[in-house]
């Protein structure tokens, strides 16, 4: 518990399910099968693998010695480590402001999630026909009222939790659905794999298909891994300014990685083979998991009626975990000693849930469909930045500070907790990786993709 407010996880266990709980959500089980599909299947898992293995986490060991050895917010933590050199603030801020963002676009698509969940539960998904849904959900997405209301309905919730603090709220809750997630899951990714047909799925999700691997592909991998392990946004810093002391951060590291990725691979499992069984289209885009699956569910009869309820709630509570973590970083952001936790969450809440209605009015045809920059609309330009430009940028800032600007002896010093943890060679390894590799692995994949 390293935060002067004296806030943090109680355990290992508590702070990985809480890490984890932030790493996996509509970025695994949304975002992750639609994109694999679009960039070749298995030759996106590929180059997935390894951004998410030698950058990903070695960014999220990298903000866990950030957060820890400072105990501060992002935007102090930089020039504490740096004080000569205030201006590394600036990158904490950029990580903030992305952290902004990707929150009001998560709280679109959570609200998204929780009506479909409402819907399979009242019984109207199961009242439409197969070629309705597409027209269904853009009817939905695009009008002024529900989505709004299911937003808020999720802000809430979200809010609550960080409220009642990081321990009470955070921990508790996350050990709590993190576990449950992962049965859910499982439960899916069986029915789909004893469908008939199912294995014409699995050869599409893991056939590698090297045609389809593009430049913007392999950007679209770069932003996917660190945007499915939260870093390089900041977030993992607060979560590791909540570490306990004696917490082994490269273990921790490995089994939150491992836990995000087996989950995106595991939605994979579970989506895919039951839109083949149904001869449905598996590039169907963001729409995949609101268009196509509940047609696959429709068709399984009652079973599938519970199905669906199964996964809207899975993806729903995947989605809140992810939530909490963003908003937690804007609130212990904001929170000091004259506006406590309390007041910063609600006026954090406030202000995001407006670029969220934004946003969302802003989808499809919906009442602000003109409000355009250049030729995409808001709630598009939000998905590109959020989801592919931004995340590279802020990771590449923090990977530099972190290799040439931190001192290493502060950085073996906190990843073996003062040397009682054995490091070893990793430690060549790791330094290797973070001075050199990741930075030029992330500068060359963003160059390419942006003059792409
Ligand atoms: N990782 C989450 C997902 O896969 C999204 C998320 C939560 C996130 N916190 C973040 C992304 C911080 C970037 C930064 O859905």
């Amino acid at each position: 518990m390293a935060t002067k407010s004296g806030e943090g996880f109680s355990s290992t266990f508590g702070a990985i399910m809480a890490a984890a709980g932030s790493a996996v959500g509509l970025g695994n089980i949304w975002r992750f099968p639609y994109i694999c599909g679009k960039y070749g299947g298995g030759a996106f898992l590929l180059v997935y693998i390894c951004f998410v293995f030698f950058i990903g986490m070695a960014l999220m060991m990298s903000e866990f010695v950030i957060g820890r050895r400072t105990g501060e917010d992002p935007m102090k933590a930089y020039p504490k480590l740096r004080p000569n050199k205030p201006a590394w603030r600036f990158v904490g801020l950029a990580g903030l402001l992305t952290c902004f963002l990707i929150l009001a676009i998560y709280l679109v698509i959570s609200g998204w999630t929780l009506n479909y969940f409402w819907e399979s539960l009242t019984g109207t998904l199961a009242g439409i026909s197969d070629d309705g849904f597409g027209k269904h959900f853009s009817e939905f997405a695009s009008s002024a009222g529900r989505p709004v209301v299911f937003v808020v309905l999720f802000l809430v919730f979200t809010a609550f939790v960080i409220i009642g603090g990081v321990e009470k709220g955070i921990e508790r809750v996350s050990k709590l659905l993190m576990p449950i997630l992962v049965v859910l899951l499982l439960v899916l990714c069986v029915r789909s794999l004893t469908l008939d047909g199912a294995s014409e799925g699995l050869a599409y999700l893991f056939h590698p298909d090297f045609s389809k691997l593009t430049g913007e592909g392999i950007l679209a991998a770069l932003g996917q891994a660190l945007f499915s392990l939260s870093v390089g946004m900041g977030v993992m810093i607060v979560y590791g300014s909540y570490l306990p002391v004696d917490d082994n951060i490269m273990k921790t590291s490995v089994w939150i990685t491992v836990c995000d990725f087996a989950i995106a691979i595991l939605a994979g499992i579970a989506i895919f083979p039951a839109v083949f069984a149904c001869g449905q289209d598996p590039t169907g885009g963001p729409g995949l998991v609101y268009q196509v699956l509940p047609v696959v569910f429709n068709s399984l009869g009652t079973v599938g009626r519970v199905f669906s309820v199964v996964f809207f709630l899975l993806l729903s509570l995947a989605a809140l975990t992810s939530a909490i973590s963003l908003l937690e970083a804007l609130t212990q952001w904001l929170s000091s000693e004259k506006i406590g936790r309390t007041m910063s969450a609600i006026v954090m809440s406030v202000a995001v849930v407006v670029l969220a209605v934004v946003a969302s009015f802003s989808f499809g045809d919906g009442i602000m469909s003109g409000l355009k920059v250049g030729n995409l609309q808001l709630f598009d330009l939000l998905d590109k930045l959020t989801g592919t430009i931004l995340p590279p940028i802020c990771a590449l800032m923090t990977i530099i500070f972190f290799g040439w600007f931190m001192k290493k002896d502060d950085i073996i010093d906190e990843l073996s907790n003062h040397g009682t943890v054995k490091i070893g060679y990793f430690k060549v390894f790791y330094y290797f990786l973070v001075r050199f590799v990741a930075p030029a692995a992330l500068l060359v994949v963003l160059i390419s993709g942006l003059i792409n």
